[in-house]
């Protein structure tokens, strides 16, 4: 009898059909809040330098991501290619992460210490210089920019409001830590300690 009353009613009906749809969904999300593995870093995981920081924000702002994503899934052929699997616990200080999803060039999730840092300054100065058959644009201003230094201490407190465990004296020493740098020194930093933390396990 009171079915009949949901299946006349439209709207009663969308919104059952609602919660019973938020049900299912919260049931699946809920729980990855409070398992340990998706909350805790892993083994020694550390917040990026004030440097590689920097780095990141570069990375972020030249939309490398468009192209390149941060993210080996668990089969074969990308274990193969790129080395461990990526796990939750490696990016529990990513604010945002930078996983991506485009695969124009390949996957960068454990790119750090595959090359020198004069290919990669090479690389990124003109792709075509190491690599003849790539489609990656050339970063020359990286080379000629320099970082002032003058906002990193305040995006490390706000990171540390976000639980990155840095220090004081971290927080202290960041403008020192950047300043006069080139731009593509910060961006290199930020490449070579992609993926260490948890290096190759094969
Ligand atoms: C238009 C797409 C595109 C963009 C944007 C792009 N890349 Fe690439 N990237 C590629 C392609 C394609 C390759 C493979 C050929 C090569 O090595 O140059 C590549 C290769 C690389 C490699 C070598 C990876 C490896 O394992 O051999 C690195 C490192 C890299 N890119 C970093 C960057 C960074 C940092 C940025 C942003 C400043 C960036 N890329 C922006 C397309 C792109």
């Amino acid at each position: 009898m009171r079915h009949d009353i949901v299946e006349k009613n439209v709207g009663l009906l969308a919104v059952l059909i609602l919660v019973v749809i938020s049900l299912g969904g919260l049931a699946e999300i809920v729980p990855l809040f409070f398992q340990k593995e998706t909350t805790q870093p892993v083994d020694g995981l550390k917040p990026l330098s004030a440097l590689e920081l920097e780095g990141r924000d570069i990375y972020i702002r030249e939309g490398c991501v468009g192209c390149h994503s941060q993210m080996i899934r668990p089969f074969r052929a990308e274990t193969e290619r790129y080395g461990h699997y990526s796990v939750a616990g490696e990016f529990v200080y990513d604010h945002p992460f930078l996983w991506g999803s485009k695969r124009t060039g390949p996957d960068l999730a454990r790119v750090g210490g595959r090359y020198s840092d004069e290919w990669h300054r090479a690389h990124l100065y003109n792709p075509r210089d190491v690599v003849p058959e790539s489609k990656m644009p050339n970063y020359p201003w990286l080379f000629e920019r320099t970082l002032t230094g003058e906002n990193t201490a305040d995006k490390m407190r706000a990171l540390r409001s976000l639980g990155v465990p840095y220090t004081d004296e971290q927080i202290a020493n960041a403008t020192k830590a950047v300043r006069g740098e080139q731009e593509i020194t910060a961006l290199v930093a930020y490449l070579q300690q992609l993926g260490t933390v948890l290096k190759d396990t094969r």
